[in-house]
């Protein structure tokens, strides 16, 4: 199966993009499911359907055209029928605190529940095989953090966090409850997180695999928006999801020619041209201005002819890794893009078998290698769209 995320600042085109594209998709041929992953859905808005899909049935996908379906997911739902263990824990778990310096970091790591529920239905669609192509339309940026650094923390969640957690638990439940008055969790809820872990596996690898997922972050040439997509493109390198093209929408078409909008024109010219410059190697596509609202099979048909042309909807349009590691004469070189990092945000530290890299507010934990992992970091340096990470020849 191909998954392709949508992803940008509010208000872009997300929603509009991504039904053009599964509709370009189910035309082409590919049986296609649209997947909306924002809790405030406008999925159905898009499509022009009347009712709000939760109201008449309850989160299920829809068939909207030949090949192809949609879904608002009611998170709700998902979460309580399958995992009310967890999300009864959580929710005593922030009843309770105050806040304190310890739960701030453990909630850090606790992967937030809407979001796994989310990769879980990701996960089921991936293993049951029935659609060729999912879209996935996601929340604006700044809500969607979360999700998209979920795949990268999984493995590391899974591997190291699951048994020192349950042992801790084991031997500190009886004084941490009387003294801090915080509940902890019982067996069930660790039952629970092992049978969310099966269903999740595979999950990860699979948004990360450039192969398969690539994510199109959709913008408009104005300035704030730019900025906000440069920032966008950053951490989907740092969490390792492949961006494979830019979407440039609502360019003023070279038709109009009122006077009123010449200044508009000029500056979308110099913001396009900039962004071209800035996201080089990344193809950048391009959406004019609709007269209207996009909307329906009609409208979104048209919007994907202008988009892709005559290029595959669903082909991998760009497809350099955002990883790559290497074995050099002197050990290990592991190759991070940071396309828009600022080096003095850029702080990287090694702990055992982890490496912690954070840039800006964001914090990715990169589980080495084997192989990697025996050997002590030696260097790193960034060459401005690079961080390279140098490692030793392994342990005697
Ligand atoms: N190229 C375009 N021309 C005209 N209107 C557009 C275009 N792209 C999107 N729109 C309209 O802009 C509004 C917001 O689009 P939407 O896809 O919902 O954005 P997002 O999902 O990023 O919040 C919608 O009313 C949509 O019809
Ligand atoms: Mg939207």
């Amino acid at each position: 199966m191909r998954v392709i995320l949508f992803a940008g600042k509010g208000g872009v085109g997300k929603t509009s993009m991504a039904g053009a594209t599964g509709t370009a998709c189910a035309r082409a041929g590919k049986k296609t499911l649209i997947l909306s992953l924002d809790t405030a859905h406008s999925l159905s808005d898009v499509f022009d359907r009347k009712a709000k899909l939760l109201d008449v049935n309850q989160g299920q996908p829809v068939a909207v055209a030949d090949n192809l379906w949609i879904q608002e997911l009611d998170v709700q739902r998902e979460l309580f029928a399958e995992f009310g263990e967890i999300h009864e824990y959580v929710t005593r778990l922030l009843a309770a605190t105050g806040q304190s310096e310890i739960l701030a970091e453990d909630m850090a790591i606790l992967p937030g529940m809407e979001e796994v529920s989310l990769l879980l239905k990701i996960n089921r669609y991936l293993r049951e095989e029935e659609y060729d192509v999912l879209i996935l339309d996601s929340a604006p940026t700044g809500e969607s953090i979360r999700f998209i650094s979920l795949p990268s923390t999984l493995e590391w969640y899974m591997k190291k966090l699951f048994r020192m957690e349950r042992t801790m638990v084991k031997l500190a439940r009886p004084v941490v409850e009387k003294l801090y008055k915080i509940p902890m969790p019982d067996d069930s809820y660790f039952a629970a997180i092992e049978k969310l872990y099966n269903q999740l596996k595979g999950v990860d690898t699979a948004l990360t695999d450039p192969r398969i997922t690539t994510v199109r972050l959709v913008a408009n040439p104005e300035k704030i928006v730019l900025k906000e997509t440069q920032r966008a493109s950053m951490f989907f390198a740092l969490y390792g999801l492949q961006v494979d093209a830019v979407i440039m929408n609502r360019i003023m078409p070279e038709g109009v020619t009122d006077e009123y909008f010449e200044d508009w024109k000029k500056r979308q010219k110099e913001y396009l041209d900039h962004a071209k410059k800035y996201f080089s190697p990344l193809p950048i596509l391009t959406a004019d201005l609709f007269r209207g609202e996009v909307l329906g099979v009609d409208g979104l048909t048209a919007l994907a002819d202008q988009v892709y042309g005559g290029k595959e909807p669903d082909s991998i349009f760009f497809k350099k890794k955002p990883w790559e590691l290497s074995k050099g004469p002197n050990g290990y070189e592991m190759k991070i893009r940071l396309p828009f990092a600022d080096k003095k945000d850029i702080r990287l530290h090694r702990s055992g078998e982890e490496l912690i890299l954070t840039v800006g507010a964001l914090k990715r934990h990169i589980l080495l290698p084997r192989a990697v992992a025996a050997s002590p970091t030696v260097k790193a340096r960034f060459s401005g769209k690079h961080l390279l990470v140098s490692f030793g020849a392994e342990a005697p």
